[in-house]
């Protein structure tokens, strides 16, 4: 019987609580006694130990908007110290600094013997050992796989579905804003800087561009995927990054003539490396606009690439996934006893 909290409700959070008002008999199947008890944002929370109403909160863009019962001025930590959920979904923002707030809050929580599902990279980037050895001596859940590639399923796939396999050498293109620029370069011919002015103008880019076209967002993901899937432990200084903008228009367009495309590479095998690199057009790493690819290289399976939507509300699928995972196999276990 999940108790659920969620640290946030903003674009994913919201977008969170509405999927599961739309599948809840879906998720009921599972477990019929399924309940949303708390919800945060930076200002207070919300909380009923009989479960929040899904249609209401789905209706509503703030926590305020729900009723009264918002306790303004308190915190997430607070919710979670009340120790009645047993599940935390974290969507705050990521901060790959310090892994703030969500560091402290997944801590909290795993301490507490709480399951924790997460779209937040900062906390995996910065603290990944501490936190899966947390998780570990709690007898807890930690999945992340919302954090990579949004709806894309790699963590997922690898861990049940290439259980005997060792992987060799991960390749991927993780960051869709800076392969929208590209795919606008290589396909109109137009300039870095007004790619860039169209990705911001699309709303696409972080709030600092510098996050997504120096390759900072694409390294986090690739210290979560050394870590998570290549049992290595490196931190984001490990990687050896560069950005897109010196990629100019005459480089892509000799490229195009030789029947390659330039793209934001991850590649981890020895080395973890984000670069732009030449990649064939008919290589299916070779994907355009937003879309998100990861090509993986093992001793068994060989190669197997998934191609799809790397962030947006589609991440949602990730984080339903990896809740209804912690519910069956909560109830698996209590079965067993
Ligand atoms: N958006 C995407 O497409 C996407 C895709 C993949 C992964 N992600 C990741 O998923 C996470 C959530 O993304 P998002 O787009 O939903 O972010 P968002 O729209 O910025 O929402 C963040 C939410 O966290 C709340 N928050 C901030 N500080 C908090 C604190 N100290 N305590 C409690 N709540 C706090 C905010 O509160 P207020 O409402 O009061 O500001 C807001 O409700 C991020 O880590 C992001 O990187 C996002």
């Amino acid at each position: 019987m999940l108790n659920v909290i969620i640290a946030g409700f903003g674009f994913i959070g919201r977008k969170l609580v509405r999927t599961f008002h739309k599948k809840i008999d879906l998720i009921k199947n599972v477990d019929s006694k399924f309940k949303i008890i708390g919800v945060s944002d930076s200002k207070g929370y919300l909380y009923n130990l009989n479960g929040l109403d899904l249609k209401r909160l789905s209706s509503v863009k703030r926590l305020s908007e729900y009723s009264e019962e918002y306790r303004e001025g308190r915190s997430t930590e607070e919710m979670i110290e009340k120790g009645e959920a047993n599940l935390m979904i974290e969507v705050t923002p990521t901060n790959v600094d310090d892994g703030e707030p969500g560091l402290s809050f997944m801590k909290a929580a795993l301490k507490k013997g709480i399951h924790v599902v997460t779209s937040n990279k900062g906390p995996l980037v910065v603290a990944f050992r501490e936190l899966t050895s947390l998780a570990k001596r709690n007898d807890c859940f930690l999945l992340y796989e919302g954090t990579v590639a949004g709806a894309i399923p790699i963590f997922s796939l690898i861990k049940r579905c290439l259980q005997g396999d060792t992987i060799r050498r991960i390749m991927g293109i993780l960051n869709g804003t800076t392969n929208y620029i590209l795919s606008r370069m290589y396909f109109e011919g137009t300039s870095f800087e007004l790619a860039l002015k169209e990705a911001r103008e699309r709303g696409l880019t972080e709030r600092d561009p510098s996050y997504d076209v120096d390759g900072i967002d694409a390294a986090c993901k690739a210290v979560i995927l050394a870590n998570a899937l290549m049992n290595r432990n490196v931190k984001f200084k490990d990687v050896k990054r560069t950005g897109i903008r010196r990629v100019t228009q005459e480089a892509i367009s000799l490229a195009k003539k030789s029947k390659f495309a330039i793209k934001l590479v991850s590649v981890i095998d020895k080395r973890i490396e984000v670069s732009p690199k030449l990649v064939p057009i008919n290589h299916p790493l070779c994907v355009h606009s937003t879309l998100n690819a990861i090509h993986i290289e093992t001793d068994l399976a060989r190669e197997i690439t998934l191609i799809g939507r790397g962030a947006g509300e589609e991440t949602v699928s990730a984080v339903l996934n990896d809740v209804l995972t912690v519910i069956r196999e909560t109830a698996s276990r209590s079965r067993k006893i």
